[in-house]
């Protein structure tokens, strides 16, 4: 598979009267045509901050990106999202590259019927004309599961339930055939059988597009059933990646650790008492020159309190950023 979105060393930060917020501190990763990668964390890792990067939606001030990449390869050519201008960023969100966002009453314009505003996009990123576009609205909403999609499509979006605005968002998201969605915590306002369709429903119309889907969450239990491969963030950079079997059986850093013993486990035998990760994040404010992971880290050693660890390969697909070897036992020797 050929990469799709390969972004380097992203860097993005906050600009506030407090003081500067180190919210990105290098974010790597690339994503493949037609994978799910999932990208967790902690809240406050940075995790929305990435995608609102490469999308051009943070608000500027207070946000400044100062440094990095992101290279998004198509049949047209290869363009990086961050040098675009606001004429061309608009062109490609929405259009190449769709978005699903938690809060689908405050991402959906509430004065504009749900039909009119799937139109619209057709309308800028396709070019169709007005019974075109009438036509593939209803076929867009027939296909996300809306039950009576020729009269649904003159609603506004109060008019849906939470579970069918959500639908909403994935019609408007899979409009004009992107080949990337973003989905940043899509189901985590929804109650748990309605997760259940999103996640489904999703993962359908990612199969029969051919799309790739970058699905942020904070809940490591959700990644299991949808993901290719797993990013782990924290403090604004990425811990590990892998691939998700190799994060589930063989995680390598302390942090993926963590959070996979404070996962409930169907399956572990006997009751097994959940673990929390003690400790929070560092004040992004004033980040540490050493591992930001440190004071919370039960394999911390001297140098992990005077260096930055550096991304380390330890599988073809997978990679962390960490001094210790957790399976040996000891501190790495090749890094
Ligand atoms: N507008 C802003 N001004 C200042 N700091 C901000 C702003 N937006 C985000 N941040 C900071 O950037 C960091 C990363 O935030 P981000 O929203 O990406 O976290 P997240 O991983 O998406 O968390 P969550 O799981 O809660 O959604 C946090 O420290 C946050 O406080
Ligand atoms: S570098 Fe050191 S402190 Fe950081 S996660 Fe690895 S072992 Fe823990
Ligand atoms: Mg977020």
């Amino acid at each position: 598979m050929a990469p799709i979105l390969e972004v380097s060393d992203l860097v993005t930060r906050f600009y506030t009267f407090d003081g500067v917020v180190h919210a990105l501190n290098g974010v790597s990763f690339d994503l493949q045509a037609g994978e799910t990668l999932a990208i967790v964390g902690e809240s406050g890792s940075g995790k929305s901050v990435t995608m609102m990067s490469l999308l051009h939606l943070l608000p500027m001030p207070p946000a400044r990106i100062e440094g990095g990449s992101a290279l998004f390869h198509d049949d047209s050519g290869t363009i990086d999202l961050l040098k675009l201008n606001r004429a061309e960023i608009s062109r490609v969100r929405g259009g190449r590259i769709g978005f699903i966002f938690q809060d689908a009453l405050s991402a959906l314009n509430p004065v504009m019927t749900v039909g009119r505003q799937i139109a619209e996009s057709l309308e800028r990123h396709l070019g169709l004309g007005h019974e075109q576009c009438r036509r593939r609205v209803v076929e867009l909403l027939e296909k996300v599961g809306i039950p009576g999609a020729k009269q649904r499509y003159r609603n506004y979006p109060h008019q849906f339930s939470g579970g069918m605005r959500q639908r909403v968002m994935i019609a408007v998201a899979m409009a004009c055939n992107p080949k990337i969605v973003i989905a940043d915590e899509p189901t985590t306002a929804l109650d748990v059988t309605v997760q259940a369709q999103i996640v489904e429903l999703t993962q359908q119309l990612q199969r029969e597009l051919g799309i790739a889907v970058i699905w942020i969450t904070h809940d490591l239990g959700v990644v299991a059933g949808i993901a290719d491969r797993v990013l782990v963030m924290y403090a604004g950079r990425p811990v590990e990646i892998a691939p998700v079997d190799d994060l589930y059986d063989h995680p390598g850093h302390p942090y993926t650790i963590g959070l996979l013993e404070a996962l409930p486990r169907m399956d572990a035998a006997g009751s097994k008492r959940l673990i929390s990760i003690e400790g929070s994040p560092p004040d992004l404010m004033a980040p540490p020159a050493h591992c930001q992971f440190a004071w919370r880290c039960r394999y911390a050693f001297e140098r992990c309190w005077n260096e930055v660890p550096p991304q380390v390969s330890v599988g073809p697909q997978h990679h962390i950023t960490c001094f210790y070897d957790v399976n040996r036992e000891r501190p790495r020797d090749n890094v």
